[in-house]
């Protein structure tokens, strides 16, 4: 997730669950071959083993339009440890898609076509290569073309969240849509969308007819969701939280970017409020707060 699962945060939320499989943020190809340290910037981890710096496999997200340069992109990626390719055709910022990138090619299943095509020529069939989606644009009518379009350009799986573009981020997700494209496809399908614990994802492998899931916002709100899903953990405790807020503030803290630190750590608490009445207060008393001690010295005492 862009600006917000970075590198730290994969490391935080995959050494306590149990992910199959990690997408970077993305990067965003345009005409050119993106410089390594772009691409090292988005995953530091590549540096040190294509891992999440856990055992959890890491793979680079794409996102472009023109089939030539991502192709060129995605031999890069895969030079530098990316564990396959994701392309990204779901994201529905104003400047992606005004560049002719991201949710808008749903309109376009030829040109997506091409993309996948392109990459898979460039990549050979040894490399994992899977793609994002959206329901569609402003509406699902070319949903099943859009599929069809990226299973015979060679992809192997398909994630799908479960909503279009013009739906932005609003529940419901329609998971029932993703059941067929598992009718229709032999893809491996990916459920993806409103996700934000055991129910949810139950109910989302009942309509969507996939067990195969990807997490998004859940994934920050609740940080063990992964396992309480997969092996019926009990959702993490607030204190255990608390932990886990304190180890990230250590790591920020010795990183390069603590520059970062007190934007990033509000953001990921905007989401653990959604699950934890002790993250909104928390919240509230270091909303104003830039100082690092401050607010390490606030999550210490946030056991309300
Ligand atoms: C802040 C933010 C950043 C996101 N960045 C990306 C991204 O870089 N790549 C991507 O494929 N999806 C991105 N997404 C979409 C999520 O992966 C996911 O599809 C969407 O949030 C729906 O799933 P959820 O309900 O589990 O959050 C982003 C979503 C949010 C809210």
């Amino acid at each position: 997730m862009e600006g917000v699962i970075d590198a730290l945060m994969r490391n935080i939320l995959c050494t306590i669950n149990d992910y199959d499989l990690c997408i970077t943020e993305f990067v965003r190809v345009v005409d050119s071959l993106v410089p390594k340290h772009v691409f090292y910037r988005i995953c530091p981890e590549l540096t040190s083993k294509n891992t999440t710096g856990t055992k959890t496999p890491l793979r680079i997200q794409l996102l472009g339009q023109e089939p030539e340069w991502m192709a060129e992109n995605a031999i890069r990626a895969l030079e530098i440890g990316s564990q396959g390719i994701d392309v990204n055709f779901g994201c529905p910022a104003k400047a992606v898609n005004k560049s002719k990138g991201g949710a808008v090619l749903l309109k376009d299943p030829e040109k997506i076509y091409q993309i996948i095509s392109a990459i898979r020529e460039a990549i050979g069939s040894n490399n994992q290569l899977s793609a994002k989606i959206r329901l569609g644009y402003e509406d699902t009518s070319l949903f099943l073309e859009v599929v069809s379009a990226i299973e015979s350009a060679g992809a192997n799986s398909l994630a799908i969240h479960a909503r279009t573009k013009t739906h932005g981020y609003k529940p419901p997700a329609y998971w029932s849509y993703i059941a067929n494209a598992v009718k229709h496809s032999s893809l491996d399908i990916v459920a993806n969308g409103e996700i934000w614990g055991k129910e949810s994802a139950i109910q989302c492998i009942e309509a969507s007819m996939t067990s195969s899931l990807m997490l998004g916002r859940g994934a920050l709100s609740l940080p063990n969701i992964c396992n309480t899903i997969k092996y019926n953990e009990m959702p993490m405790e607030w204190l255990d939280v608390q932990a886990l807020l304190n180890k990230y503030s250590e790591l920020e803290l010795e990183g390069s970017k603590s520059f970062y630190y007190s934007s990033r750590l509000k953001q990921w608490l905007r989401f653990l409020k959604l699950e934890y009445t002790e993250a909104e207060q928390l919240f509230q008393s270091i909303k104003t707060l830039k100082d690092k001690e401050k607010i390490i010295e606030h999550i210490n005492n946030s056991s309300y």
